[in-house]
């Protein structure tokens, strides 16, 4: 398809274009950073974003991709921020906006402004225990089996079209800590492939 377009165009196809959106460690933003480098998602990173000071926006330059810290002004409402949020993205003219462990939620103006086009990554296998602490909830509730979804962002907490799934099984010695572990494991080898799947099905 790609060849037939280049054909028809004489141009190469243009790569998507992913922003992605943090709000602290980043390693979920990290495993596709090293996806779209060694080309397994064939993407490119136009920009990391981060609301607050965050570890993964260090970790983002030094893989020389562009990155913006983006704070919320003093009294700026949700929807304030997410309209500012939105002119500034469009700027960047992404195909996707990838939430990788940001922590706001997400409001009318920027969902209006990218439709089904922001994608986020939870920890667990929803609709079971959206929100925040979803492994606690999980191991708390006495699961044998949760995971991770990808997900389209809609207007709820954690309740948009899911994308991809992937299981892990819970053990009797679990902790917070080494289920959490594992399941970010499994978020790392989902979340590349659920995009570039959802990028196949995009209108070029
Ligand atoms: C991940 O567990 C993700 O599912 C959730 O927030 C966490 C972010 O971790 N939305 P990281 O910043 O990607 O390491």
């Amino acid at each position: 398809m790609k060849a037939l377009r280049t054909l028809f165009t004489g141009k190469p196809p243009q790569k998507a274009r992913l922003a992605i959106l943090v709000s602290g460690r980043g390693s979920n933003m990290r495993a596709l950073l090293d996806a779209m480098r060694l080309q397994k998602l064939d993407a490119e990173c136009i920009l990391v974003l981060s609301d607050r000071e965050a570890t993964g926006l260090g970790l983002a330059q030094k893989y020389g991709v562009p990155t913006e810290l983006f704070p919320k002004k003093k009294g700026e409402s949700r929807e304030g921020f997410d309209a500012r949020l939105a002119e500034r993205l469009k700027k960047e003219n992404p195909t996707l906006v990838i939430c990788a462990g940001y922590l706001k939620l997400i409001t009318a103006p920027l969902l209006n402004a990218f439709p089904n086009r922001i994608l986020n990554i939870h920890p667990a296998l929803l609709p079971a225990f959206p929100g925040l602490n979803a492994q606690k909830q999980a191991l708390d509730y006495g699961v044998k089996i949760t995971g991770c979804t990808v997900h389209l962002v809609d207007r709820g907490m954690d309740t948009g079209k899911i994308l991809a799934q992937s299981a892990v099984p819970v053990q009797s010695k679990d902790t917070v800590e080494t289920l959490s572990r594992r399941i970010l494991k499994a978020e790392h080898q989902l979340y590349w492939r659920a995009i570039q799947q959802y990028l196949k099905k995009l209108p070029a």
